[in-house]
Order: C-alpha cells, then sequence, then structure tokens
C-alpha cells in the first residue's frame, strides 16, 4: 500500500480508537540492531492493552519458535512485520503502528537499525515530529547512533528523545546514562533539535515505558510514553504559507470546473486570491468543495476541490498559492539527496523526480560533496551509492515549484525515480533554487527550425539505431543513409566509433562515461534537426534513461527508437571486430552483453534485425516508415521505391 494513504488510514483508526483529539504525534524509533526497539513498541503496545488477545497467542507462539528472550514474550516479534524478516532476525522495512492513551494518539514509525536500511529509516522519518533514538546502556554511543541523528536533522526532524535502553544490564548506573547523555548532547549540538530529553529505560522489563521504574531513584523525569504524551511539537503546517498542489481537473460537466488535491500547507479561505505558481497568473477562490459540502476556509491535510473565478490554464501538477507569498520556481536547483537505489547514481543520467503531485524529468548535473553522516564532514564525491547522502544540483527542462525543504517538509521534499526500473532511486530535500547563475538567455533564431527543413522537403527526424555491438546497427544505418541520399534527403550519420575518436574521445565505457556519452551525441542530434536535417544515429545505447533523455529533448515525434534486435549469441558468432572474443576472455571490461547490461527499448518505434531479414530489407523498412510517417516525399523510381 501506498505509505501516505496507509497512514491516514492508520490516522483514522488512531481517532476511532476512541482517543481525544489531541494532536496525533507522529514519531519514529531508530536505534542500532539489537538496541530493542521493537521490544520498546511491543512494550508500549503491551501495556496499553492493544495488543488482542489473538495476537497475543499468535505472539507466544513465535516467541517459542523465533524468539531471543526464552520463554518470555519476545515483543520485538509484534513489530517486525514479515515473516522473512524475523527469519533473518532484522527488521527490513519501515512498520507503522498506531494507539491511543487517554492523552493522545500516536503513529510510531518503526524503522530497521542495520546500516545498509537506511535508506528506510528516512522514508519513515520524512512524516515524523520526533525520533527516539535508542541506545544500548553497555554500548553507549554507535556510529550509527551519529548517522541517524544527523539523518533525522537532516529530514527536519526537531525533537528528539534519546532512549538509553538495557539500564538493567548496568544495574541502573546513573553514571553510565550521564556519560552517554553529555556525549549525546556535545554530539548533537551542531544539529540544531529544539527539543532533547533522555530518559534511562529497560524495554524489556517495562522500567521508564509507561510506568515510573523503581529502580532508579535518581532519575526524576517522567516515563517515555508521560514524555511523549505531553510535548508539543505543533510544527503547524497551517501557519505556512499557503500551498495545493493539483491533484487533478475535476470536470463532471461542462459548469464545473474544479481543481482538487491536498492543502500542503496554509490556508485558504473562499474569495482570497491565487496565483498559479509556474505560470505567475493569477484569479480568485469562488468555492471550497468537499465531500461534506462547501467550507469557508480550508487548511494544511484538508482534501478540497477549489473552482476559481477565471479560466486560466491549470493543470495536474500545477501549485497554487497565494501571491504575497509564492514558491521559488527554478529549473536548476542544489539538494541533498538520499541515495536509495541499488544502482549508484549517474551524474547526466534523467531520472524522474515526483515532486507534488508533478512528475518531470530531471538530471544530477554534478555532485558537490557526499556527507559523511557519522561526523557531518563534507567530502568531494562524483556519484552516490546505496545509502549515501549528497549535496547535488538537479536540473529540470522546465521551471518547477518548490520551497526549500528548512522551510517547508512538503513542498522541499521530492523523489528520485530509476526510469527502467521504476524503483525509487532517492529520496531529494530542497537546499535552494539557482536563479540565472549563468546569465544565459535563449535567443530567438530568426530562421526557424521548419524553415530549414521547408527548403529541404523534409520533417526533422532522428533516427536512433540501438542494439549490441555486432548487431548490425552502422551497416543498416549507412544503407538508410545512402538510400536518402540518393533521393535527395539531408541527412547526417552520426556512429559510436567515429563519435568515440573525437568529440567524446574523453570517454570510456563506465556507465557514468555511456551516460555523458548518449547525452553529448543527443545535445548534437537535436542541434542537428534544429538545421532540419534527418540524423541518424547508430550507437549502442544500452540504457533506457539515456534513450528516453534524447526522445525527452527532441519535439514530440521526432525521435523514432530502431532497436536492432540482433541475439547476443548471434553477435558473438559475428564478431566483426574481434571484441567479444576479447571480453569473453575478460581482456575487455564493461562489455555490453557480457559484463555490463543491455536495457531492450520497451516500446521502439520499429525493430529490424530479428527475423533473419538481410540489411537491405531492414533499411528497406525504415525508409517505408519514414515515408509512411511523411517525415520525406514518396521515392517514385529507382531500386529503392517503396
Ligand atoms: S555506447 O554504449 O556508449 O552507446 P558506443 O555505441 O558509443 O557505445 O560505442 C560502441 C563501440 O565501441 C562498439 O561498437 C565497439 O566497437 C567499441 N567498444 C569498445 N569497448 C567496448 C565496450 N566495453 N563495450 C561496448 N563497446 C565497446
Amino acid at each position: 500500500m501506498n505509505k501516505a494513504v496507509e497512514i491516514r488510514k492508520l490516522e483514522e483508526t488512531a481517532t476511532l480508537a476512541g482517543g481525544p483529539a489531541l494532536p496525533t504525534l507522529r514519531f519514529l524509533t531508530c536505534g542500532s540492531v539489537d538496541d530493542g526497539k521493537s521490544t520498546l513498541i511491543g512494550r508500549l503496545l503491551y501495556e496499553q492493552d492493544l495488543i488482542h488477545d489473538d495476537q497475543l497467542a499468535a505472539l507466544e507462539r513465535d516467541s517459542k519458535r523465533h524468539g531471543t528472550v526464552g520463554a518470555e514474550i519476545d515483543f520485538a516479534l509484534l513489530v517486525d512485520g514479515l515473516e522473512a524478516e524475523r527469519e533473518q532476525g532484522i527488521t527490513i522495512d519501515v512498520a507503522y503502528r498506531a494507539f491511543s492513551t487517554a492523552r493522545r494518539s500516536f503513529i510510531v514509525a518503526d524503522t530497521p537499525g542495520h546500516e545498509q536500511y537506511t535508506r528506510n529509516m528516512a522514508t519513515g522519518a520524512s512524516n515524523c515530529d520526533l525520533a527516539v533514538l535508542l541506545v544500548d546502556s553497555r554500548k553507549g554511543l554507535l556510529a550509527q547512533t551519529h548517522r541517524h541523528a544527523i539523518i533525522v536533522s537532516l529530514l527536519g526532524i526537531k525533537h528528539v528523545v534519546l532512549a538509553i535502553n538495557k539500564i538493567d544490564l548496568v544495574d541502573y548506573d546513573q553514571a553510565v546514562f550521564e556519560r552517554i547523555v553529555g556525549a549525546f548532547q556535545a554530539f548533537a549540538a551542531p544539529l540544531g533539535f529544539s527539543s532533547l530529553a533522555a530518559i534511562p529505560v529497560s524495554a524489556r522489563f517495562g522500567d521508564n515505558i509507561c510506568r515510573k521504574s523503581g529502580n532508579m531513584g535518581w532519575y526524576d523525569g517522567p516515563p517515555l510514553l508521560a514524555y511523549l504524551e505531553e510535548i508539543s511539537v505543533e510544527e503547524n503546517r497551517a501557519a505556512l504559507p499557503f500551498r495545493m498542489p493539483v491533484q487533478w481537473v475535476n470536470r463532471p460537466h461542462l459548469d464545473f470546473r474544479g481543481f482538487a488535491g491536498t492543502i500542503a500547507s496554509g490556508r485558504i479561505g473562499r474569495g482570497q486570491d491565487v496565483v498559479v505558481a509556474v505560470s505567475g497568473k493569477s484569479t480568485r477562490v469562488e468555492r471550497i468543495v468537499t465531500a461534506d459540502g462547501d467550507l469557508d476556509m480550508a487548511s494544511a491535510g484538508d482534501a478540497v476541490t477549489l473552482t476559481l473565478s477565471d479560466e486560466i490554464d491549470i493543470a495536474r501538477g500545477d501549485v497554487l498559492a497565494t501571491a504575497d507569498a509564492r514558491p521559488e520556481v527554478a529549473d536548476q536547483f542544489a539538494a541533498n539527496l538520499i541515495w536509495m537505489g541499488d544502482d549508484e547514481l549517474l551524474p547526466g543520467r534523467s531520472y524522474l523526480m515526483k515532486v507534488g503531485t508533478r512528475t518531470i524529468p530531471v538530471t544530477v548535473s554534478a555532485v558537490k560533496h557526499r556527507l559523511d553522516v557519522t561526523t557531518l564532514a563534507e567530502h568531494p564525491a562524483k556519484t552516490l551509492r546505496l545509502n549515501e547522502v549528497g549535496l547535488c544540483m538537479l536540473t529540470t527542462p522546465a521551471p518547477i515549484a518548490f520551497d526549500p525543504y528548512a522551510e517547508n517538509r512538503v513542498t522541499g521534499a521530492f523523489i528520485l525515480i530509476d526510469r527502467y526500473t521504476n524503483a525509487t532511486a532517492a529520496a531529494g530535500l530542497i537546499a535552494y533554487g539557482v536563479h540565472q547563475a549563468t546569465n544565459v538567455h535563449a535567443q530567438n533564431l530568426a530562421v526557424t527550425k521548419a524553415a530549414r527543413a521547408r527548403l529541404k522537403h523534409q520533417r526533422p527526424a532522428v533516427l536512433w539505431f540501438t542494439g549490441l555491438s555486432g548487431a548490425g546497427k552502422s551497416t543498416i544505418a549507412n544503407l538508410v543513409d545512402q538510400q536518402l541520399n540518393a533521393r535527395g534527403v539531408h541527412t547526417i550519420l552520426l556512429d559510436g566509433d567515429n563519435i568515440r575518436t573525437g568529440l567524446n574521445k574523453d570517454l570510456d565505457f563506465s556507465p557514468a562515461d555511456r551516460v555523458e556519452n548518449i547525452r553529448r551525441i543527443g545535445e548534437v542530434a537535436k542541434l542537428m534537426t534544429d538545421a532540419g536535417l534527418i540524423v541518424l544515429c547508430a550507437f549502442i545505447s544500452p540504457f533506457t534513461a539515456e534513450r528516453q533523455m534524447v526522445r525527452d529533448i527532441l519535439d514530440e515525434g521526432e525521435f523514432i527508437e530502431i532497436f536492432v534486435n540482433t541475439p547476443l549469441e548471434q553477435c558473438i558468432a559475428r564478431d566483426p571486430k574481434g571484441l567479444y572474443k576479447k571480453a569473453l576472455a575478460g581482456e575487455i571490461k564493461n562489455f555490453t552483453g557480457i559484463d555490463q547490461a543491455y536495457e531492450a527499448p520497451e516500446s521502439p518505434e520499429l525493430v529490424v534485425g530479428h527475423d533473419g531479414a538481410s540489411p537491405h530489407q531492414s533499411s528497406a523498412r525504415v525508409i517505408a516508415y519514414l515515408v509512411e510517417q511523411r517525415f520525406i516525399e514518396r521515392f517514385d523510381t529507382g531500386d529503392w521505391s517503396i
């Protein structure tokens, strides 16, 4: 289930449980493996009588099977979701639990402590207002404690509780407690938390969890639960400037046009003026429609449909704001990325960015530095790997509306999606926008692309031949080029091996350099379409994201992807340059199809080379396509007539 939906449902349950209308506290627990996070949450639920009898029976059964605490109930098992995770003995995803006491409702995100699961912690933390950091009294602060504290602070969580656990195992010793607290205070000073409490606890025996422990006369603070019930974390999103990302345009009939979405921050009243952030167009709110009737005023968290007094252009993904406090609008910005992908970040690669309700291509143009999340040190870096955090420069093809994350945790956050696997590649926190840093402004060209193309009696296009080395891309592209040239069509052929001896002489075959190879070629091809040419490109171009990037920078319909789908075995058998032989012998590294992946196109305009057709027949199919789609005029004479 979508996490946002899941949390919303949990909130409903939390209220339904009969809790009073106190603001729900969303908190997360984090700590190293075995620090006892899950035990702590299990204990909280158990002592609140929030475990149903059937769950308890199952728990007793499971404790005998998997538990690590002998015959007693292992509360950790209550929280450690999946069977597979239990078998591994570690939590590997974020588990959300809702519970209420007489005073307050809670949603707790239990995040894994294992080092490689920092990404899960970031996922859980982004919705929370408070973090409970667990420390094992015997071990004191660990690198992981520092890492969690830094990520918690990076994610804008202002309130921290240091739960110093397993205090029973150090004989409830005040000196141990104070040593750990002192060290943490010194470490956390630069992290800017607005509240920091330290509580000595034993999750296993319940000391200072729900009830004050009788074993630590020296501790005069409240137990954990009482502290969580009392603390005020009112971030008050309603007090921030008004932002509403438009989720969809609701037009059930001609007389109604509404813009539906959830208010991310601030409030809006009927009759108030609003602007569309990117276009700057302004209008007035006529009605605030909800499922339960119209409202005079709505605020952060409300799902509403706004009707506006003017018919201005607004689409899904637009952000509505008030004119006096607008979000930033830019196509270049700096953001902290928390890398979550198994594949490392490739600067220059096109990812998808989901910011608010908008999804737009984005490229990371540079990594400014990698942050050592254990020491806060900044290191130079070219890439980010799983669980690494770094400040990066990003660019989008069109301006987007956002706020710096430090000012707004909703409109300042985004995720990056890998275009090939559709997996989340990173969580992003916008630091600042870059405005006209280079003083570059697009010049209008007096002679347009259309005018140039008209002279040539053709429509510009890019014929992009992709496939394995030895698939026949260059051979087919050459034949197409010859035939077009013979018929008076203006073309240019860009070929992998040739470009790599000139423009891209500095690049090798690492994934990062292949990304840059195609990025440059894409830009060159685009310039050549501006000249009105039909551009033939023959490159392995093994990655979906880069082919998609070239498609994106060209005009609609201009990119014609031709998959030369010769099976690998056949390419190996042909081996025109003897490269497969070397690659198979391990003499060449990063060879496509051997020790580096080829991501086959999912919906290319044409597929050739797989059906036993000769190169001539394949080239004829390409030309037929160009005629059919009216890029060129029909040939009526000669050998190549169609
Ligand atoms: S791409 O992946 O970056 O698009 P490109 O098409 O420019 O590759 O270059 C591929 C050509 O470089 C191949 O046809 C082959 O002749 C040569 N080559 C040399 N080393 C490699 C390698 N490791 N992988 C693929 N091709 C290689």
